[in-house]
């Protein structure tokens, strides 16, 4: 089979900055071993997240130079919203500055004290809006999902069974979920059989149906490859079949938009989006820009038809499979099969003789910083406390950023610390804030 090449050429490009291993363990150390704390002009290769950090295209850029800044009735917004209509379907669509901001008003209008929102598992901002406003977040993925090894293909489904059996208790759901793909469990995504399945459930109860769709092009790609009946479908059909399930979306256009921002908040329902609207110009501002930059719209218009490429897709996808392959063949363990976005690294059988308390997965974190200059993110006791039995760190993948050389050179650093990975020594923390600790937390390594 021919290499999957990245399908683009570079126009601008921006320069990385080297470091040496002693700068670096000098950095690490006036970071207190938190890489959040490092400043990005020192990281050679940042995998910290997926969000915002994309390259966008010439078309992009070019599109932006064409955005209509007019308070009102921007002709920007006109293109944007009839871009995500052709593509996700629903009738009013509000823009917002990100995701999280989509979701803080739906939880606003919707959510409240003593209600429950489903969903197969909520992203920590989600989960965030959700409790902020008294209800409870319940997250209901299959138990497939929850299990590192499984190789099921679709490990972000939520389960049918537990959904039917959590509506029968009669409480009160506002609203229904299913986050695509799902980050919380690996990037991994949801079948279309699954998101019908669920629809009809929630429809069965009148509960609305919203998708967190951030993902939804990578989700659309992993069902052309693994659900049989879509194989000959594009990944745009795929895309506005699922959302033809759903009575709503929430999306962060910092990842399949192909943004650094933006997002929006898209309801069916006339009471409910006129009700939104009167919120957002409260924080967000006017309907027809929601605290974007009409510029900002025109380039999120053009990206929703770029991130839904088939040969954007197949490189994507390949490549978080080729990091992840590359990192299995030294030994480390990932989350099976890839996701979409992200390489998820177990770190416990990595490092056994460090234990949850002493974080082993910052200390891989802060190896791969030290090692090799390159940032990803903890995600295990650190981040939850020790009692969330696992620790993972998560190497995110910017979208068409880094080329497969960046990627072979990640796998060289991984080499290296895998095999001096005995030498690793345990931290511990210093310094830490009442919530969010992970953020901005003091450590030192165990003496
Ligand atoms: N939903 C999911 C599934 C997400 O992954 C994110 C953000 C959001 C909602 C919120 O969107 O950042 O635009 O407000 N995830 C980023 C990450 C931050 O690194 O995974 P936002």
């Amino acid at each position: 089979m021919p290499e999957i090449i990245e399908p683009f050429r570079i126009k601008a490009v921006e320069p990385i900055k080297f470091t040496t291993r002693q700068q670096r363990e000098e950095i690490l150390k006036n970071a207190f071993w938190n890489p959040f704390l490092i400043d990005a002009d020192d990281v050679l290769i940042d995998m910290l997240t997926d969000s915002g950090t994309s390259a966008m295209s010439a078309g992009q850029w070019g599109a932006m130079m064409v955005g209509d800044e007019s308070y009102a009735g921007s002709r920007s917004f006109k293109r944007f919203e009839s871009k995500v209509q052709e593509i996700f379907g629903f009738k009013h669509v509000i823009p917002t500055h990100q995701g999280r901001a989509a979701e803080k008003i739906l939880c606003s209008i919707l959510a409240g004290p003593g209600k429950s929102i489903p969903n197969n598992n909520h992203f920590d901002t989600t989960r965030a809006n959700v409790e902020f406003s008294g209800s409870e977040a319940v997250d209901l993925v299959i138990e497939e999902g929850k299990d590192p090894d499984s190789l099921h293909p679709f490990k972000g489904n939520l389960d049918p069974a537990k959904l039917r059996a959590f509506l029968g208790e009669g409480r009160e759901v506002p609203f229904g979920m299913v986050t695509i793909t799902n980050n919380t469990g690996g990037g991994q995504p949801v079948s279309l059989a699954n998101i019908k399945e669920v629809s009809k459930i929630y429809r069965d109860h009148g509960v609305p149906f919203i998708i967190d769709a951030c993902r939804f092009a990578e989700n659309a790609w992993f069902i052309k490859q693994r659900e049989a009946e879509f194989a000959s479908w594009t990944p745009k059909e795929i895309a506005q079949e699922i959302f033809r399930y759903a009575d709503g979306a929430t999306m962060s256009l910092k990842k399949d938009g192909m943004g650094n921002i933006g997002g929006f908040l898209a309801l069916n329902d006339d009471a409910l989006a006129e009700k939104a609207r009167n919120l957002l110009i409260l924080t967000e501002g006017f309907p027809t820009y929601g605290g974007l930059a009409g510029r900002d719209l025109e380039a999120l218009a053009v990206g929703l038809d770029e991130v839904l490429e088939e040969s954007y897709l197949e490189y994507r996808v390949a490549s978080v499979a080729y990091l992840a392959r590359a990192l299995n063949e030294i030994g480390i363990q990932t989350v099976q099969p890839a996701g979409g976005h992200a390489v998820y690294i177990d770190a416990r059988p990595l490092y056994p003789h460090i234990p949850p308390e002493q974080f082993p997965a910052q200390v891989l974190v802060c190896e791969l910083y030290r090692r090799g200059g390159i940032r990803g993110v903890e995600i295990g006791s650190l981040m939850f406390g020790p009692s969330v039995g696992r620790d993972w760190v998560r190497l995110a993948m910017p979208r068409r950023v880094y080329t497969q050389a960046h990627m072979n050179y990640v796998g060289e650093v991984a080499a290296e610390l895998y095999a001096e990975r005995a030498s690793a020594q345990g931290l511990k923390i210093t310094y830490e804030a009442p919530f969010l600790r992970h953020f901005t937390a003091h450590l030192e390594p165990v003496a």
